[in-house]
Order: structure tokens, then C-alpha cells, then sequence
């Protein structure tokens, strides 16, 4: 085993922060593994190569449980909205029942047209073109002039059906019929978010932003704690880096990891001498833009790092906003950030201190592009009242989340710097010597790279 991180006298690993916690702590925070990838090369080729892209869709997206909405996306029966992988997979998925969703090819058995391009509703899908109508069960319903079309029936011609599934709240499509259930695939995250579910959360704020990188690249620049140096620096003084704790859960068909970096105290970087002061009140400033006027107390850092008592004011301030009780809540949950991510595409995201939602996906049929869905979430207000749909805003290759997106508060900046990376990233590894076409990667703090990488290799067939 390689060193499992690094700490400082005032920034212990993110383990031995958890053993401190002032609550027990849940099942999403408690779970361990030592399940450590083997270590294999990954060409740039990976990221670059339209012929690598397209067996990505051959054998991956056509084969695999993938995340593709919110059920409160579409909260009554006959809503609808298109979900697409590049341009190689096209779905619609529907409310089709109170309790009942369907996903169907996004094209016409007619002549072809794509049927749904922007989130709807309705008791039929009805095509644009000649006006053939569908129940939203996918029944066929409408054929004007039924007497040319002989033959044609609701036997013959009804909309064409993938698997679809749902957990906690998210609609997952498998296009592969013989797929096995999605509970194989969701591994050990019903566990554990087990008593923290999404299917009491809603969304509150939902971007989807074109990038010019490879979704793989981009899905990367999420899965460690070790840009956070270069990229984030702003946040060393109250971000525990180096002492981000690394976990992989890899059973069967769940592909599962995880990644729990602690917030309110140094980066080990900064050394033993670092500031426990400036480490809270960095946190505290953060969370107080989510909370405009609200007042914040000072911390005492006198005996040590201040977690338990901003996770005390957090647990008040989101139990006031919400009406709900967060004293069973522990201090990690409250403030920390702590990220799973399933197999290939989906970032999950636990506890209050960054409550999000990723997914990544191919954008056309150019691998150097590729969209970023992102959502902030919250927990239902008390009384369980879902509020309505959330607003997509579509952000374009050149826009910034900071002058496109302020609904996602402080958030907004730190995606500006992660984004500001990644067309180079690209770049770089399309203009890369041929022998050094490939990623060097830490063994501990990249180990969720190495092994996303692992598992597509073993998907796709290659080596
Ligand atoms: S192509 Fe859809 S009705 Fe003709
Ligand atoms: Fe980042």
C-alpha cells in the first residue's frame, strides 16, 4: 500500500478527522475499502481518437446502466425529456405513469425524425413532420391517411423501448436488453446513502455546459483532491488536500469510489505552523455566500480546529432555512466535501458541504468535446413539498459560470477554475510527444483515474 495521503501537525488525514467527529458516523462516510487498482497505461489516444470514441459507443453507452434525469424533472405523467450521448444515442425518457417511467429511441417509426428536442409534456408524443402520434406508454395512436399504411399497428410500429430504472430519485436507461438490473451496478452506494437519500432532495440550481475536452478528461479533473494546489490555491488555507481520503469499491458490476476531502482545516501543505483560524473563518465565508446576511460567529480555534462548531452553526442555519433536523447530522457530513462516483459517467455527491450532482457526457461525434450537466441540490423542505422544476441553463463553450451562472453561489468560481484547465488538457495531449503520449499518475490520489481506466479497458476489450 502506498501512502494513504499526507497531513501536518494541524491537518491530520481525512481519517483521523472522521475519528474525531462530534456524531457517529453514516454509512456513506464509514464504509472502507482497500481496494487499491492495478497499475496500467492510459494512452492520450483514450481521449483523442474519433475510432476510440466510437467503440466508447459500440460497447459502453449502448451497454451500460447510465444516470439520465431527476424524476421531479418530469413530475406528471406525459412529461418528457430527451436525453443524448453524443450523437450516437438518442433517447426520450417519460413520466409515463404516477409511479411508472419509460425511455424510447428519440425517432419516428415513419420516416426517422427526432421526435422530442426540449423538455415537454402532454398525453401523446406527436412527431413534427407528417404528425403520427404515440401514447406516452409508446403505444402508437395517430396515423393520418391510416389507409395508405397497411400493416402498419400499434403491434407493428409502437415507440421502441430501453430498460429503465430508478434509485433514490434518478432515472438510469440501459439500451442493452439483456442487461442485468441496475441494483447490480449501484454497488455499495444504496448502502451508502442509506437514511441520506436524493429521493428527499431537489434541485436547486442545474447547468449544462459545453466544454472543449473530452468528457473523460473533464469527469477526471473531479475524481482527485491533487489539483486543488495549482488549480484552487485560493482554498489551501481551509482545504485538506493532501489528506483526502481514497476509496474504491469494486464488486461484480458495481464500480463504485469515492473521495472524502475535509474543509476547515490547512492544507498540509502549508505546514505545521498553519493557521486553524484562518481555516475556519475561510469555510465559514464560504458557506455565508450561500446565506446572504446571515451572521457569522466567530470560531474558537484556541484547542484545536474549529469542524465541531461550524458544523454546529450549519446544522442551526440549514435547520432554520429548511425547518428540518440536522442534530444527528455529523460535522463531515455538514462541511466536508465528499464525492462518489459510479461507473462511467455519474458524480454523487454526500452530505451538505458540497451537496452535487455531475454528469458527464460526449458532446456530437468530436472526442476533443463533450458536456458537463452540473446540479446544486438541497433537502426537501419540511412538509416534503417538492418545489417545481429546475431551470437548465445551457452554457456555452466560452461562458463562465461566474457571468452565466451566479445561482451557484461561491461554487461558481471554483468551476471556473476547474474548466479554465481543460481545453488545455486536450490540447496538450493531442500535440504530445509520441513517447510521452500517455498519464503518469499518482498512486494514492489517483488511484479513482487509474481506475475508471481499468474498468473501460476491461469494458471496451482493450488493453
Ligand atoms: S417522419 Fe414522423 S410522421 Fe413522418
Ligand atoms: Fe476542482
Amino acid at each position: 500500500m502506498s501512502q494513504p495521503g499526507m497531513s501536518s501537525r494541524v491537518s491530520p488525514l481525512a481519517s483521523d478527522l472522521l475519528a474525531q467527529d462530534s456524531r457517529p458516523l453514516p454509512a456513506g462516510l464509514r464504509l472502507r475499502s482497500e481496494f487499491l487498482p492495478e497499475a496500467r497505461t492510459i494512452p492520450f489516444s483514450r481521449y483523442t481518437d474519433p475510432a476510440f470514441a466510437r467503440l466508447e459507443m459500440e460497447r459502453l453507452w449502448t451497454r451500460t446502466w447510465q444516470v439520465t434525469c431527476r424524476t421531479e424533472d418530469i413530475p406528471e405523467v406525459g412529461d418528457r425529456v430527451p436525453y443524448d450521448v453524443g450523437s450516437g444515442l438518442a433517447l426520450i425518457i417519460v413520466r409515463s405513469g404516477p409511479n411508472e417511467f419509460k425511455a424510447f429511441y428519440n425517432a419516428c417509426l415513419h420516416r426517422g425524425t427526432r421526435l422530442v428536442n426540449a423538455p415537454g409534456a402532454g398525453d401523446s408524443l406527436r412527431c413534427p413532420f407528417h404528425g403520427w402520434q404515440w401514447r406516452v406508454d409508446g403505444c402508437l395512436k395517430t396515423v393520418p391517411c391510416q389507409w395508405d399504411f397497411a400493416g402498419v399497428s400499434a403491434a407493428t410500429h409502437s415507440l421502441k423501448e430501453v430498460k429503465v430504472d430508478t434509485w433514490e430519485g434518478f432515472v438510469f436507461v440501459n439500451p442493452d436488453p439483456n442487461a442485468a438490473p441496475l441494483k447490480e451496478s449501484l454497488g455499495v452506494l444504496p448502502q451508502a446513502f442509506e437514511g441520506r437519500g436524493h429521493g428527499e432532495r431537489y434541485t436547486f440550481a442545474h447547468a449544462s455546459k459545453k466544454i472543449r475536452a473530452n468528457w473523460k478528461t473533464v469527469l477526471e479533473a473531479f475524481l482527485e483532491a491533487y489539483h486543488v494546489i495549482e488549480t484552487h490555491s485560493d482554498a489551501l488555507p481551509f482545504t485538506g488536500d493532501a489528506s483526502t481520503r481514497y476509496d474504491i469499491w469494486h464488486d461484480g458490476a458495481g464500480r463504485i469510489s469515492r473521495l472524502i476531502t475535509p474543509s476547515a482545516v490547512p492544507s498540509p501543505h502549508l505546514g505545521d505552523g498553519a493557521s486553524m483560524q484562518i481555516a475556519a473563518d475561510g469555510v465559514a465565508a464560504f458557506f455565508a455566500m450561500a446565506a446572504p446576511g446571515v451572521p457569522v460567529p466567530g470560531f474558537d480555534t484556541s484547542r484545536g480546529n474549529a469542524r465541531a462548531q461550524l458544523a454546529e452553526w450549519r446544522r442551526g442555519l440549514m435547520g432554520h432555512a429548511l425547518g428540518r433536523d440536522f442534530s444527528r447530522h455529523c460535522d463531515s457530513e455538514m462541511i466536508d466535501a465528499t464525492q462518489f462516483h459510479m461507473f462511467p459517467n455519474f458524480g454523487i455527491w454526500f452530505g451538505e458541504g458540497l451537496p452535487l450532482l455531475y454528469q458527464f457526457l460526449p458532446h456530437g461525434d468530436d472526442p476533443n468535446e463533450s458536456v458537463f450537466n452540473v446540479r446544486l441540490t438541497m433537502p426537501l423542505p419540511a412538509g416534503g413539498v417538492r418545489p417545481p422544476p429546475c431551470r437548465i441553463n445551457h452554457l456555452d463553450f466560452d461562458d463562465y459560470f461566474s457571468e452565466k451562472a451566479p445561482e451557484f453561489g461561491a461554487l461558481a468560481h471554483v468551476f471556473d477554475q476547474d474548466l479554465s484547465n481543460l481545453p488545455y488538457i486536450q490540447k496538450g495531449m493531442r500535440g504530445a510527444s509520441p513517447e510521452a503520449s500517455r498519464q503518469t499518475l499518482g498512486r494514492y490520489m489517483e488511484q479513482r483515474i487509474q481506475y475508471f481506466h481499468n474498468v473501460l479497458g476491461d469494458v471496451l476489450g482493450v488493453a
